[in-house]
């Protein structure tokens, strides 16, 4: 696991929060109603020009995920840090799922839960502002806990798993996707650059899927499916930097919070450690053993 460098501003929650109260609107221009990386297939991932515009990569994603952790009708999700409730609401259209979002940001809650009403599924979905690390749910209230790049914001990752596999039904599933440092990333050339992606994007710390592996199993539960997608979200980071220097949205964000410009200047940092081969995009499906 690489953690935020010592001589860096500490990340702390406050800062998350903020972050996403100020930065929903931005992602939403800039990207879409998901807050995460869009999936393209291994051959569009290779052409200059993909057939797959982003939004159907984003909901690529989300549908690749859904299948993987076999995410069924009217099954009970949990989604840990639910953003606009991008995941929530698909899985509610979609699979007729019950689904409870939660999130560390008031305007998302917000978002989400207008967004869900518009769309039809008010009435499958629960969307609540709360701490996934101190919040509790009944033992066994959701077939699957669904987290899509939450995790990575999270300080003490091993004692969230712990409780979340208590919040599983027999035979549930976990669903994650995550940023992931690379499994070698303490050596010197790829540690600073994981260092300087957790400083930029609010990061404690993140995992490599040897540590997820073991903290999932050390809650209980069976890793059953670990895949790589890093050749396949990368373009994420080259469609969004386009889209923020053909907007003019530095500028906005510098006026808005310095710490939100950091963010909007470092997607190629997150890029180059990709590339470089010190982080990795990774999917994890996981039930309780
Ligand atoms: C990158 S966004 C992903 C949003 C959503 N999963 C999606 O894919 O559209 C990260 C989300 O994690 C949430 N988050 C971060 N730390 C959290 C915490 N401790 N408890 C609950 N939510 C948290 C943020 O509020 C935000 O909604």
């Amino acid at each position: 696991m690489i953690a935020v460098p010592p001589t860096a501003e500490p990340t702390e929650k406050a800062a998350i929060r903020s972050h996403y109260d100020l930065a929903t609107p931005f992602y939403r221009l800039v990207w879409g109603p998901h807050i995460h990386h869009g999936l393209w297939s291994e051959d569009d991932a290779a052409r200059e020009v993909p057939a797959a515009t982003p939004r159907a990569a984003q909901e690529a994603l989300t549908d690749t995920l859904a299948a993987l952790a076999a995410v069924e009708g009217g099954g009970r999700v949990l989604d840990v840090g639910c953003g606009m409730g991008g995941s929530s609401i698909r899985l509610a259209r979609r699979r007729g799922c019950h689904v409870t979002g939660i999130t560390l940001s008031g305007v998302q809650r917000r978002w989400a839960a207008t967004v869900a009403r518009l769309q039809g599924v008010g009435g499958l979905t629960t969307f609540l502002q709360a701490d996934a690390e101190t919040v509790d749910f009944p033992r066994g209230a959701f077939d699957v806990v669904w987290s899509i790049e939450c995790t990575e914001h999270l300080f003490d990752k091993p004692a969230f798993f712990r409780r979340a596999a208590d919040w599983l039904a027999p035979g549930g599933r976990m669903a994650l996707c995550a940023w992931l440092a690379a499994e070698d990333a303490e050596r010197p050339e790829k540690r600073g650059q994981v260092e300087s992606v957790c400083d930029a994007f609010l990061c404690p710390s993140l995992g490599s899927f040897g540590d997820y592996r073991r903290w999932l199993t050390l809650a209980g539960l069976e890793v059953v499916r670990e895949d790589d997608w890093t050749r396949r979200v990368e373009r994420t980071w080259e469609v969004c930097a386009a889209r923020v220097r053909r907007l003019g949205l530095h500028g906005l964000a510098r006026l808005v919070d310095r710490r939100q410009a950091r963010f909007a200047e470092h997607f190629t940092t997150l890029l180059d450690a990709y590339r470089s081969g010190a982080m990795q995009y990774g999917c994890i499906v996981a039930r309780l053993a």
